[in-house]
């Protein structure tokens, strides 16, 4: 069968289709677009939400019709159409939920209302459907969500816990504004601690030099007893920095080195525990946070050392920041469970809960 995916949330406009052979659970993306807003956005260092709705209404059907020609498909081949109906921004949403509620009347189509954070976590699907092994931890990790997931069977899902205040993104971006830096702020922080990183193991007669640029700041809740998340302490832990160091210019890297880590800490350790807790056969990562090449590192290495037979999953990097193919790949599972809406009864919703 054929899924078409759409995806408009916050500042992405993107469409996917998927092929689905539903026998031996594989999956095939044939066409992933995306158009970005990221470069318009940067400009004001953050979403303006007035500004993303006009480009999703400009790029919805561009991406759309572009995704069934790389796909080379027609509309009357699709089997389903897909579009998220929240959590995001609602002017956003809207342009998706009303294209698809469209197109769902006009070409005869069943239709599936994707929550966008199971979008995240079915990204991994996409590759491994048939490795994930259950009970799973799902850690979803974006600019919007910080979410720790038991995944007791492909349908079933449990929060364990979520950030009390800024999201893991959130927290990169908040940081990176702080530190003068551009939007979005995760690569950006990523980029200068790899630089960091790479310093720090070059000039190893040197070493002094950095380690007395080195900055520690605080992890919050790392020790608590729940599986709640909060980074805005963190947040403040740097500003207060900032601002009592006279040179931080000079030491941006090292600034963002530490500002990284522990995020990474916290998530590493919080994640690791839940799978301890909950007997885990399988660990998962998603959400933009986990194009993070050091978390991704440094989880899977935690969890390769913390556990003998526990496997580990990322989605590829393009699955990772919003994309439509993680939405046609949740609608599968809808699909598979007869979950599906009509398009008279279609709504976005801003604060759709899990
Ligand atoms: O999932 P996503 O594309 O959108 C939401 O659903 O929010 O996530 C975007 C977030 C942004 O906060 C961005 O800074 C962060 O993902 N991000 C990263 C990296 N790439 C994107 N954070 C850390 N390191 C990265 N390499
Ligand atoms: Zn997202």
């Amino acid at each position: 069968m054929y899924i078409l995916g759409i995806e408009s949330s916050c500042d992405e406009s993107a469409a996917a289709i998927i092929k689905v052979n539903a026998k031996n659970n594989d999956f095939q993306v044939l066409s992933n677009i995306i158009a970005s807003q990221i470069d318009i956005h940067k400009k004001y260092g953050g979403v303006i939400p007035e500004i993303a709705a006009r480009e999703h209404v400009l790029n919805i059907l561009p991406v759309i019709n572009e995704s069934l020609v790389k796909a080379q498909i027609e509309a009357k081949d699709l089997d389903l159409l897909a579009v998220t109906q929240g959590p995001g921004l609602i002017t956003s949403l809207i342009t998706g939920v009303e294209t698809v509620r469209s197109l769902a009347y006009a070409w005869h189509k069943p239709l599936a209302a994707i929550n966008h954070i199971k979008g995240h976590i079915y990204a991994n699907f996409i590759d491994s459907a048939t490795k994930i092994r259950f009970p799973a931890i799902v850690l979803t990790v974006s600019g919007g969500h910080t979410i720790l997931i038991l995944m007791e069977k492909d349908n079933k899902l449990k929060i364990l816990g979520k950030t009390r205040d800024d999201a893991a993104g959130e927290a990169f971006d908040k940081g990176a504004k702080m530190l003068g830096l551009s939007y979005p702020g995760g690569p950006i922080i990523a980029r200068y601690a790899q630089e960091y990183q790479n310093q720090l193991k070059k000039q190893k007669i040197n070493n002094k030099k950095y380690k007395a640029g080195k900055i520690t700041l605080p992890r919050p809740m790392i020790h608590s007893k729940n599986y709640d998340f909060s980074f805005s302490g963190l947040k403040t832990a740097l500003l207060y920095q900032l601002q009592k160091d006279k040179n931080w210019k000079d030491k941006i890297p090292a600034y963002c080195f530490e500002y990284q880590q522990a995020i990474i800490d916290i998530l590493v350790n919080k994640t690791i525990r839940a799978a301890k807790k909950y007997s885990a056969k399988s660990v998962m990562l998603s959400g933009g946070v986990s194009a993070n090449d050091e978390l991704r590192y440094q989880l899977e290495q935690a969890v390769k050392t913390k556990f003998n037979s526990v496997s580990f999953f990322i989605p590829r990097k393009e699955y990772t920041t919003d994309n439509a193919a993680m939405i046609a790949m949740a609608a599968f599972y809808k699909y598979k469970d007869n979950n599906l809406t009509n398009y008279q009864e279609l709504k976005a919703e801003a604060s759709l809960q899990l």
